[in-house]
């Protein structure tokens, strides 16, 4: 396991996969990460969309204009959703969770993307949320906040270093 700090500079966007399977164990590590998140109120009213299948992850990669082609050669994506009514907070919930996800898949050495799903969507004015919502049966009452693309990394991008943290955006004291 990486130190946090190690985990952190080495977590980048991976948008390129190799063929190889998730193990499910892993798979099951990476979504209890999800669980174990912090939520408002510990409502927890998020729900994950597991999805393996090549012919839907081809159809969720066309779920908007352009940066969600790469869930074609995803090896899972997990698609995070959460009941709207119940929760003002679901888009933080549901952040917090897509992001443990993320680290929890780095730590594996696993490659993760977040595809943005919530106000995006096709020229036509067709919106994401509502094409993924076809796709996969999810009920009226809840939103996509992101598909998370989740595979072996096809090649490994540069550690980040500390000039690309931007501490100018640090304030002290004042703004
Ligand atoms: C809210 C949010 C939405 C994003 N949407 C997409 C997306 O739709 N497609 C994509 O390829 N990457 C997406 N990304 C990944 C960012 O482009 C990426 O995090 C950023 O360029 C920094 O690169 P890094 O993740 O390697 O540090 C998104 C990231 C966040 C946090």
């Amino acid at each position: 396991m990486k130190s946090f700090a190690q985990l952190m500079h080495s977590r980048r966007s991976c948008r390129k996969f190799t063929q190889e399977k998730i193990d499910p164990e892993a798979l099951s590590l990476v979504l209890n990460a999800a669980l174990l998140s912090p939520s408002a109120k510990s409502r927890r009213s998020w729900h994950f969309v597991v999805v393996e299948d090549k012919n839907t992850l081809e159809k969720l990669a066309d779920c908007k204009e352009s940066g969600a082609a790469l869930l074609k050669n995803a090896a899972v994506a997990v698609v995070v959703t959460a009941n709207v009514a119940e929760n003002d907070c679901w888009i933080e919930d549901c952040s917090i969770a897509a992001l443990a996800m993320q680290l929890q898949a780095e730590d594996l050495g696993l490659g993760s993307c977040w595809v943005q799903v919530r106000n995006r969507g096709l020229n036509s004015g067709e919106r994401a949320v509502d094409i993924v919502r076809g796709i996969l049966n999810i009920p009226e009452g809840f939103d996509t906040l992101c598909i998370l693309a989740l595979g072996h990394k096809a090649s490994e991008l540069p550690l980040k270093n500390d000039d690309d943290a931007p501490w100018e955006q640090v304030h002290v004291g004042t703004f």
